[in-house]
C-alpha cells in the first residue's frame, strides 16, 4: 500500500518534470518576436548598419556572418503574427523582407557589391510601408 503510494507520487513528479520541459521547449521555439527582429535596424549595432559598413569596407566575411544571423531573424519575421493588418499583406511585406535578406546573404557570399547594395537599399526603405499597415 505504502509502496504503491510512493510509486504513484514518483510517477506524478516525473510527469510534471516532463511537462515543464515540454513547455520550455515550446518557449524556445517562439523566442524570436517581431520586436527582436526590429533590433536588426538599430542605428549602429543592428544587422542593417553592420551590413552596410561591411559592404562598404569590402569585409565580405563579416558581411556573410551578419547575413547568416539576419536570415534567421527574417525567417522568424515571416512566420510571426503582426499586431495589426491583413494576413495577406503581411505575407507579401514580410515575405519580401525575407527574400531581400536572403538575397543579401547570397551577395555577401558571392562578394557581389552591386547585388548586396541593391538588397540593403530595399531593406533600408522597407520600414514605412510595413509599419503603416502592421505596426
Ligand atoms: C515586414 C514588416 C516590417 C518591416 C519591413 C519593418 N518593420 Fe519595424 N516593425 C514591424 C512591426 C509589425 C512592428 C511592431 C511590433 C510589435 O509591436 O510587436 C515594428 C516595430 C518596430 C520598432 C519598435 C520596436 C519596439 O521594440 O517597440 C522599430 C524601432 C522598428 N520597427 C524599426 C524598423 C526599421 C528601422 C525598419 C526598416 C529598416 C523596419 N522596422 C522594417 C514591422 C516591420
Amino acid at each position: 500500500m505504502k509502496r504503491s503510494f510512493v510509486l504513484a507520487f514518483a510517477l506524478g513528479l516525473a510527469i510534471c518534470v516532463v511537462n515543464v520541459r515540454a513547455e520550455e521547449k515550446e518557449k524556445d521555439k517562439k523566442e524570436i518576436t517581431i520586436k527582436d527582429v526590429m533590433k536588426a535596424h538599430a542605428k549602429d549595432k543592428g544587422h542593417l548598419a553592420k551590413s552596410r559598413a561591411a559592404v562598404k569596407g569590402k569585409k565580405w566575411e563579416d558581411a556573410a556572418e551578419v547575413a547568416k544571423e539576419w536570415v534567421v531573424l527574417a525567417e522568424a519575421l515571416a512566420k510571426a503574427e503582426p499586431p495589426k493588418g491583413e494576413a495577406e499583406s503581411w505575407k507579401k511585406l514580410a515575405g519580401s523582407y525575407e527574400k531581400a535578406v536572403k538575397t543579401f546573404a547570397e551577395a555577401a557570399k558571392a562578394e557581389d557589391a552591386k547585388k548586396a547594395n541593391g538588397a540593403l537599399g530595399y531593406l533600408g526603405g522597407s520600414c514605412a510601408a510595413c509599419h503603416k499597415a502592421h505596426k
